[in-house]
């Protein structure tokens, strides 16, 4: 054994199939992510890096749960609501259920917070750590249903990387 090496930890191998949209940016978002374990760094990077490739955005951030709330992270975006109570809104819903949530028209989601008069459709993939919750990845759209299930696919997988990258929350 070579006792001047230290151990490093694999990359992970992409989740998404070849030629699937959202590849490029997942490896960008691997090498971005890849040598800081900063729970907030790496989530105002992601956002940001979302919020500027993907099209038809007005808002893509973060809410990490606190007690039985959820309070806003690193975002881009409008200036967005700072505490969502734990099953409220797309966002509370998404997290109590710990399942991603597609809402092709926001004004039809019982319930919606509506933090930018924007938004027409929204998706929220929660964000699990050892089977739990401890936040939501919401990404807003002044579109109508912009997103489908190739968008799903490339949004958890980036939140699964983002999770993996972090260390857990102090
Ligand atoms: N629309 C969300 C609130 C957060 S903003 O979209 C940034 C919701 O209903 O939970």
């Amino acid at each position: 054994m070579n006792h001047t090496s230290h151990p490093t930890a694999a990359a992970p191998l992409p989740p998404l199939a070849a030629g699937h949209p959202y590849l490029t940016l997942w490896r960008q978002a691997s090498a971005l992510l890849g040598t800081q374990t900063d729970y907030i760094a790496n989530a105002a990077n992601l956002c940001a890096l979302i919020y500027h490739n993907v099209p038809d955005l007005n808002w893509a951030g973060f809410y990490f749960r606190r007690g039985q709330k959820l309070i806003v992270g690193p975002f881009q975006g409008q200036p967005a609501c700072v505490e969502i109570d734990w099953g409220k809104g797309v966002c509370g819903a998404a997290a109590a259920a710990s399942a991603t949530l597609r809402v092709d028209d926001v004004h039809s989601f019982d319930g919606h917070i509506a933090c930018d008069a924007a938004s027409q459709s929204e998706i929220v993939v929660p964000l699990v750590r050892d089977g739990a919750v401890y936040g939501v990845l919401d990404i807003d759209s002044p579109k109508q249903a912009r997103f489908n299930p190739v968008d799903q696919e490339g949004f958890e997988a980036l939140a699964a990387l983002y999770t993996r990258s972090c260390a857990p929350m102090g």
